[in-house]
């Protein structure tokens, strides 16, 4: 077991910090800001950048949001529709996850989300890294769809 977590060990990277081109750009107005978090060396990947899996996880999780506000209570993911990674993510960035709704459904809540990171050392200017498109759908206590509840009801 030590063998093996030796091996492993030794074909890790330290984290990546060369500097990435990518272009600058702007967080968009029309979105709602729903989740910053910095990611720990803890998530990285072997090639020193972050897992695509955790930043999947943590889009999933900022997706929620807006459609909570709808839903009003219990609901699951039921497909990630479009899902790009533009730019890589580096330990300690500061990622912010920006949220819009995208169509709200009988049953179902599409939003769109884009992730965008700021450098460790570049605060202030801000990289597109990731863009989603998720679906969430109000369920019961059943685990079944329920119609998400009007605002005029
Ligand atoms: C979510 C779930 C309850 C939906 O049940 P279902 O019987 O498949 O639902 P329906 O076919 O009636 O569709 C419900 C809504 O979801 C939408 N939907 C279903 N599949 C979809 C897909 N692949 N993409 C986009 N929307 C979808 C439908 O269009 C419908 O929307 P509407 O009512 O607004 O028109 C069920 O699929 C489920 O429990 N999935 C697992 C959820 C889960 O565990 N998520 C976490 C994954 S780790």
């Amino acid at each position: 077991m030590s063998h093996l977590s030796n091996s492993v060990t030794t074909h890790l990277r330290a984290p990546n910090t060369a500097p990435v081109d990518a272009p600058e750009a702007q967080v968009p107005a029309d979105h709602e800001l729903v989740l910053k978090v910095i990611p720990l060396p803890g998530d990285a990947n072997a090639n020193g950048d972050i897992f695509g899996g955790w930043v999947m996880a943590q889009v999933d999780l900022a997706g929620s949001v807006l459609p909570a506000r709808y839903a009003q209570g219990r609901m699951a993911t039921v497909a990630v529709n479009q899902f790009i990674f533009r730019a890589p993510v580096r330990v300690g960035d500061i990622l912010s996850f920006y949220a819009k709704m995208e169509r709200i459904g009988r049953t179902s809540m599409t939003v769109n989300v884009g992730v965008y990171a700021e450098r460790f050392n570049n605060q202030g200017r801000y990289i597109k890294v990731t863009e989603a498109q998720l679906t969430y759908v109000a369920i019961d206590d059943e685990g079944k769809p329920r119609p998400v509840p009007r605002t005029d009801d």
